[in-house]
């Protein structure tokens, strides 16, 4: 064990405390990824302790992630807005989109810098496509908004699909997810949508804030606030959802015959949404 990340990149340009366990670098090591230090290690064994499916939990999410970028090329969009990126995790989610059209187009933001350190594995677009990366915070959406990088990479006459994929579960009630997916949405050129998963408590109550509580307890960079179905539902305001509405990540437009113990397991709620006309 080493309290090096195993960075393949440039080193991160703004600070990165190794002491405090951070959300990207936790979901790195669930994954299977080699960029962790001691302590995102231990806050990472000690929530598979308290709820040993959370690893099939997070490979879950990022299944979804794929099938809903696959979902949305399919139905025309070009362009994505990713925000919490995570560590890239071959495919990312330029290779999706771009695998299916190659001129996607897909601008990434993150807070953690050891996610700034790999951008480069992010940039790799393919000619017809274009990538950029933003370091930024959700909780600031303008920061996001009024980047450069932005619009000077995506259009803002032509849809784009804003992703939140488990993210927003690290930022809590009193800093207003829901005003900041407003914020986001009100940006978005009309055709849009938001494609967005998101950690519940609903399946099995206690293990769940028994393992969320972990970030807490290590004093993490994010409280982890898993919320009620009603709760993720909400943040669609402003979209029609799609089929079959926001359900367990399992249960949307599935690639295959879903395995029952997925839905014991699997502690997330996911969806796509439409941008309301007009
Ligand atoms: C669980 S990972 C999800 C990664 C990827 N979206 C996926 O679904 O596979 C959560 C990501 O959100 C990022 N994140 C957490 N809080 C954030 C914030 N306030 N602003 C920007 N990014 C944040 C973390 O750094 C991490 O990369």
């Amino acid at each position: 064990m080493t309290d090096q990340p195993s960075l393949g990149g440039p080193p991160p340009q703004s600070s990165v405390d190794p002491q405090v366990p951070h959300p990207a670098r936790i979901y790195d090591y669930l994954l299977g990824g080699k960029d962790h230090y001691t302590a995102d290690r231990a806050a990472a064994e000690e929530t598979i302790r308290r709820a040993p499916q959370v690893r099939e939990s997070a490979r879950a999410n990022r299944a979804w992630m794929r099938r809903a970028v696959r979902y949305l090329a399919g139905r025309g969009v070009r362009q994505f807005l990713d925000i919490g990126t995570g560590i890239p995790t071959s495919p990312n989610l330029h290779e999706v989109a771009q695998e299916a059209s190659p001129d996607c187009r897909v601008v990434y933001a993150d807070n953690d810098p050891v996610v700034l350190a790999h951008a480069r594995a992010l940039l790799s677009s393919t000619p017809q496509g274009r990538t950029a990366y933003v370091q930024a915070d959700v909780r600031r959406p303008d920061e996001i908004l009024t980047a450069p990088e932005l619009w000077s990479t995506l259009d803002r006459d032509r849809p784009v699909a804003l992703m939140l994929s488990a993210i927003l579960h690290f930022v809590r009630d009193e800093e207003d997810p829901g005003g900041i997916v407003a914020a986001l949405r009100d940006a978005l050129p009309p055709g849009s949508y938001l494609a967005l998963s998101h950690t519940t408590n609903d399946i099995q109550p206690e293990r769940a804030a028994n393992a969320a509580a972990v970030y807490g307890e290590r004093r993490a960079a994010a409280l982890m606030v898993p919320r009620p179905l009603d709760r993720v539902t909400a943040f669609f305001d402003g979209f029609d959802v799609v089929e079959p509405g926001v359900v367990q990540l399992p249960r949307w437009h599935p690639d295959g015959p879903v395995p029952p113990r997925l839905l014991d397991e699997v502690w997330l709620y996911g969806g796509v949404g439409r941008l309301h006309d007009g």
